[in-house]
C-alpha cells in the first residue's frame, strides 16, 4: 500500500434485508467499534450471530461462557452466541507440561529485558499449539453457523479482533512506559522491537489481529461455496488502522498516532484482504479513525486527532445539528475554557515541528521518540484537564459520533466494495454523520 486509498462517496447501495444473517467475529465491548455495525444488522433485521473469545478459569485453561456470561453477553449482541472459545494468539499455550511463553516472560526482569533471551525454538511449537487451538475451535464454529444459515441468504461477517498484549508483569510495566511515558518514564518503542519480548509481541499480534481473519475467510469457504450457490452472496469486513486524514488548515491531511507498535500486525491484515480479493472473495479492511475503546485506551494521546472532526462537520456542511455538537463539547469544558482554545491547542500540536516528520506514510509505523513523546502525551494530559469531568471528555462524544458514521460506511460499502483497503476519514465520517442527522 504506497498511499492511502480514501472511502470519497457516500455508499449507497444495500443488499442486506431482513433474514439475512450478520456474524460478529469478536466479542461487542460498550465502547466498541463494532456496535455501529451492528446496530445497521439490527435495523436490516437481520439474524445476529456472535462469537465468544472464552475466559480463562483460575488454572489458566480456556472454558466457554458460563451460563449467566451467555446470557449477558446474548442480550448485549441482540442475537445467538456460538459459546466455543475463539481467543485468538499463544501467549497462553504450551505442550502439556510445558511453560507458556506468558510463563517464559515471567523470568525476564525489568533491569535485564532488553538483552534477555527467548527461546525460539519453544516458542514456535506453542504457536503451533495456539494456531491448531484456534483453527480447530473455528471448524467447530462454522460447523454450528453452517447450520444456522438457511439457503438463499446474504451473509456479512465482520472481523473485529485485534489484541495479543500477553498478560505478563513486566511486559505491563513496559507498555505502561512505551505508550504512556514522557520525561524520565519516557522508553523507546524502537528498544522494545529490538528486543526478544518485542519479537514475541508481535508475533503475537500478527495472531490475534491480523490472521485471524486469513483463518475466517478460509474456515468460511463452505458456508461461502453454499451461498453463493444458493444465490446469495458474501461479504467480510475488518477494522484496520493505518493512519487518518483529518482537518487542517482548511484541507484534509494524513497523520498518525504514533507509536503504534500493533501497525505491522494491520498492514498484514491489509495483505490478507488483498490476497482474498484477488481471488475473487468481498473482504475489505476498513482503515478507521482513532477513537477511545476499552482496546485503544492504553495508547495515551490517540484520541488526539479525534478533535478536529468537529471542524469537519461544519466543513462538510453542516447544519443545526453540527452546531449542537460544538455546543455539547463546549458543555463538557471547564469553567473559563472555550472551545476554540481546545481546537487551537490540537491544531498547534499537529503543526509542531516535532510531530511533522512522523506524517509519513511510507515509513508507518514509526517508532516514538522522546520530544514526539513528550509532546504527545503531555498534550493529551493538558486537553483532559481543560474538561469538566476527567470521565466526559469531549472525544467521548465523538467516538460514539465515528462509531456510528462507521456502522452505515462499512455495511453500505460492503454491499458492493470498490476493494480490499479502504481509508474513512473525517471527511468522509462527518458528511456520513451530517446525512444521518440532516
Ligand atoms: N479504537 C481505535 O482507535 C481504532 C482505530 C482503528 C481501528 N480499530 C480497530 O477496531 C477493531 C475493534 O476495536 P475497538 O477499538 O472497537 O476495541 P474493542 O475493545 O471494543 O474490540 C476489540 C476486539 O478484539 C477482540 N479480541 C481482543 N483480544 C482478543 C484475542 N486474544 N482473541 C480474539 N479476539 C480478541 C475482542 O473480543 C473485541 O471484539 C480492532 O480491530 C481495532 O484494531 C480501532
Amino acid at each position: 500500500m504506497n498511499t492511502p486509498i480514501p472511502l470519497h462517496q457516500l455508499p449507497q447501495q444495500n443488499i442486506f434485508k431482513a433474514g439475512d444473517v450478520f456474524v460478529l467475529f469478536g466479542e461487542l465491548f460498550g465502547r466498541g467499534y463494532a456496535n455501529g455495525l451492528v446496530n445497521e444488522a439490527r435495523q436490516a433485521g437481520m439474524q445476529i450471530i456472535g462469537i465468544t473469545v472464552g475466559r480463562r478459569d483460575a488454572g489458566n485453561a480456556l472454558r466457554p461462557l458460563n451460563a449467566e456470561e451467555l446470557t449477558a453477553a446474548e442480550l448485549a449482541l441482540g442475537g445467538t452466541i456460538i459459546n466455543v472459545p475463539l481467543m485468538a494468539g499463544f501467549d497462553a499455550d504450551a505442550p502439556a507440561g510445558e511453560p507458556t511463553p506468558t510463563d517464559l516472560l515471567g523470568a525476564l526482569t525489568l533491569k535485564t529485558w532488553t538483552e534477555d533471551k527467548l527461546d525460539w525454538a519453544h516458542i514456535d511449537k506453542c504457536q503451533a499449539i495456539g494456531v491448531k487451538r484456534f483453527t480447530d475451535a473455528l471448524a467447530e464454529v462454522m460447523a454450528t453457523l453452517g447450520e444456522m444459515i438457511p439457503a438463499g441468504r446474504n451473509v456479512f461477517f465482520a472481523h473485529t479482533m485485534a489484541g495479543g498484549i500477553p498478560k505478563a508483569k513486566v511486559f505491563l510495566a513496559i507498555a505502561n512506559r512505551v505508550y504512556k511515558g514522557r520525561g524520565e518514564r519516557f522508553m523507546s518503542s524502537q528498544t522494545l522491537l529490538d528486543s526478544d519480548l518485542g519479537k514475541l509481541i508481535l508475533k503475537n499480534f500478527d495472531e490475534v489481529s491480523a490472521n485471524t481473519f486469513g483463518h475466517l475467510i478460509e474456515a468460511s469457504a463452505a458456508i461461502r461455496a453454499r451461498a453463493e450457490g444458493s444465490g446469495a452472496q458474501v461479504r467480510y469486513s475488518a477494522y484496520g488502522y493505518h493512519g487518518t486524514e483529518i482537518l487542517i488548515d482548511g484541507s484534509y491531511h494524513w497523520q498518525t498516532y504514533t507509536n503504534y507498535t500493533q501497525g505491522l500486525a494491520k498492514m498484514r491484515l491489509e495483505r490478507i484482504a488483498e490476497e482474498a480479493w484477488s481471488r475473487g472473495i468481498k473482504a475489505t479492511v476498513y482503515n478507521c479513525p482513532e477513537i477511545r475503546t476499552n482496546s485503544s485506551d492504553i495508547f495515551a494521546g490517540v484520541e488526539l486527532p479525534l478533535i478536529p472532526l468537529l471542524n469537519a462537520l461544519k466543513k462538510e456542511n453542516g447544519g443545526a445539528w453540527a452546531q449542537a455538537q460544538f455546543e455539547a463539547s463546549q458543555a463538557l469544558l471547564a469553567d473559563g475554557i472555550t472551545l476554540e482554545q481546545v481546537l487551537d491547542k490540537v491544531l498547534d500540536f499537529q503543526r509542531n515541528p516535532v510531530m511533522l516528520p512522523f506524517r509519513n506514510f511510507a515509513a508507518w509505523p514509526m517508532p516514538n521518540s522522546q520530544l514526539q513523546a513528550d509532546l504527545t502525551i503531555g498534550t493529551s494530559d493538558e486537553v483532559q484537564k481543560m474538561h469538566r469531568d476527567s470521565k466526559a471528555l469531549v472525544t467521548d462524544l465523538l467516538s460514539g459520533l465515528v462509531i456510528e458514521a462507521t456502522g452505515p460506511l462499512i455495511f453500505r460499502e460492503s454491499s458492493a466494495p470498490t476493494g480490499p483497503v479502504l481509508w474513512l476519514n473525517h471527511d468522509i465520517i462527518a458528511r456520513q454523520l451530517n446525512l444521518l442527522h440532516a
